[in-house]
């Protein structure tokens, strides 16, 4: 979910509306706002797109310039007007929105009911924080809120405001993201910062359990003792336009094609005059790297496949056994952690719950913390003993793009870097590798420019309602990555499998036109794979196949063949994505799917 609000002289509901746009891909279920207006609060809120919400607030006229907004992704109760924010007490005096999930809202409501007979109109969790501040409020809104959230377990981000305390808007911090613009005779709060860009690049970033209380002239930080704290003023430097389309049809094409960029800058920044890896946010010696003996990589969607690939690095160029592991199934795994544990957590959102609690877990158990984290300041980042921060800019499609290819280069430096700390790599091989990762923002380059055979594909297999993924060795990391592309904006149910493995089982499922996307990248196993296109070939499926520019063999088996340009194995993932990414795209439009925002997701997950 995405929250904002704004506190100023100007009409709060341009502000909100604006903000909740940006934030729309954090979840778009409904959309809602409460703003106070003519002495009262007044909630609107609808099921649905934010079009939606834009639309029956343009049949009426309200003035306010203080209020709160709301965009959801759905956890307690169907996506419905009823059950979308901001939420109110039963008078409708205290109105609040909140992301992310009280966990114990089934007590507290069964205790609400019980001692006054609260009657809630909707099934939410959120319902029930806005009944538990009235239970509290006598004259102070921040009082009541500091005694409400004594008695909350879970996780939330919360903006709430009292019809008897015009001037304010008290806000909360607990595991779920929270920063405040600062503006001038205005303030704002919002999940993140892209919402709040056009009008400020001042911003507090709000720690773990913190409350704010916002004035239109004033911020107040104050920890869980209530005490006040100062607070060092954050300034953004992307620029606004970054978070726009330019002219682009869908975020997702504009991303794809923002690439080279991201790569270069996240390589270059590290790159020093003798051309040696250089990370100012890892402090990792010699002496750290002998004791470390073990590794673990932890993420979810896009940043765990990208995490395949660092395992790969990693083992590879360090010498150092690593383990990739889901965030979600992380924690209760009973994971091999001790002092000599490094572990890597890996999210372009720096935010996802999820990988945070896996995070909290490891560093709990007394392992070394290191991330590769997109969103400066984000709590992964902030709670990291070493941060690599990837340079892609701000992603806003769902569907993450240059978050992964950057995360790819990332990876490989990290590797890098610890191979040559430790020695564990000869100074030949080490220049060779980075002299190749420097041509690759021109070859991938190369590939967006070059997209037409790939549009053409997808106009003739876009009807297809099952896809194959088939590779090996670091191709099978990437096959998993393009699968989670074509399936999550497209609908078309979608399988990664090495492709060895297809014959024990999964080629039960291949018959006369089944399509199948087959990487052959990897020389030393192109003719394993080769085999393996003929293994499907035989059995009527339809084959894409991706090989590296004068790999020409394939041509013979696949029924069609996409070149990436010719680079060393250990690298061809930074590349091999890139016509998947295109593909699943022209096939979603194609289709006519919603590219940014596909349904049922959300780009950043803050709830376990
Ligand atoms: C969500 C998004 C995915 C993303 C994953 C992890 O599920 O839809 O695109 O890969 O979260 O997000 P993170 O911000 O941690 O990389």
């Amino acid at each position: 979910c995405g929250i904002v609000g704004y506190i100023g002289n100007n009409r709060a509901e341009d502000v909100l509306v604006d903000g909740l746009k940006k934030l729309e891909y954090r979840g778009y279920d409904s959309a809602g706002v409460a703003i106070f207006d003519e002495g009262e609060i007044k909630v609107r809120k609808y099921k649905g797109r934010m079009a939606n919400l834009e639309e029956h607030l343009s049949k009426e006229d309200i003035k306010g310039s203080l209020g709160i907004g709301h965009t959801r992704w759905a956890t307690h109760g169907e996506p419905s007007d009823r059950n979308s924010h901001p939420h109110t007490n039963v008078s409708g005096s205290i109105a609040l929105i909140h992301n992310g999930i009280l966990e114990n809202y089934m007590q507290l409501k069964e205790w609400l009911i019980e001692m006054k007979g609260d009657i809630f109109k909707s099934e939410t969790d959120t319902e029930v924080i806005a009944h538990l501040i009235d239970h509290y409020y006598e004259g102070d809104l921040l009082d009541a809120v500091f005694t409400a959230v004594d008695k909350m377990e879970g996780a939330y981000a919360l903006g709430v405001i009292c019809k008897d305390e015009p001037d304010k808007i008290v806000a909360v911090r607990k595991d779920s993201p929270l920063i405040v613009g600062l503006g001038e005779d205005a303030n704002y709060i919002a999940s993140d910062i892209p919402a709040l860009l056009k009008y400020t690049k001042n911003m507090y970033l709000i720690e773990n359990g913190e409350t704010v209380l916002l004035e239109k002239d004033k911020v107040t930080i104050y920890n869980e003792l209530r005490q006040e704290v100062k607070r060092d003023v954050f300034e953004v430097t992307w620029d606004a336009q970054a978070a726009e389309k330019e002219g682009y049809e869908h975020f997702m094409i504009k991303e794809i094609n923002e690439q080279p960029k991201g790569v270069h800058d996240t390589l270059h920044r590290r790159l020093n005059k003798e051309e040696k890896i250089e990370l100012d946010g890892i402090k990792l010696t010699k002496e750290d790297l002998d004791r470390i003996n073990k590794v673990y990589i932890v993420a979810c969607g896009t940043a765990y496949h990208a995490g395949l690939v660092g395992k790969y690095a990693i083992e590879k160029f360090a010498k150092i056994p690593v383990d990739v592991a889901v965030a979600s199934e992380f924690r209760y795994s009973d994971p091999f952690i001790d002092e000599n544990t490094l572990f890597i957590a890996v999210s372009q959102s720096g935010e996802t719950l999820d990988t945070l609690a896996a995070l909290r877990e490891a560093k709990r158990k007394g392992a070394r913390i290191m991330s590769v984290v997109n969103v400066v300041g984000s709590s992964v980042a902030r709670e990291s003993d070493d941060v690599f921060y990837t340079w892609a800019g701000p992603e806003i499609a769902v569907a993450s793009t240059k978050a992964y290819t950057t995360q790819l280069v990332s990876m490989y430096l990290i590797a890098l870097n610890m191979a040559d700390t430790k020695g564990s790599i000869s100074q030949e091989r080490y220049t060779e590798i980075v002299n190749e990762l420097k041509t690759m923002p021109l070859k991938i380059e190369n590939i967006v420019k070059n997209d037409e055979d790939l549009q053409k594909l997808a106009d003739e297999q876009f009807n297809k309602e099952n896809a194959f993924y088939i590779g090996r060795g670091l191709d099978v990391c990437v096959a998993s990555e393009g699968s989670l592309k074509l399936k999550e904006i497209s609908y078309i149910h979608s399988e990664a499998i090495a492709a060895g493995e297809l014959k024990h089982g999964t080629i039960a499922l291949i018959e006369e036109g089944r399509l199948v996307i087959a990487l052959a990248t990897q020389d030393r196993l192109y003719d394993k794979m080769l085999s393996n296109i003929q293994e499907v070939r035989a059995r009527g499926a339809y084959v894409i196949g991706v090989a590296k520019e004068g790999n020409k063999e394939i041509e013979k088996t696949a029924d069609k063949v996409i070149y990436i340009p010719d680079t060393m194995d250990e690298l061809t993932p930074i590349l091999s994505v890139v016509p998947l990414q295109l593909l699943s795209y022209y096939i979603a439009v194609a289709r006519g799917c919603d590219v940014d925002k596909p349904k049922n997701l959300a780009k950043s997950v803050t709830v376990e």
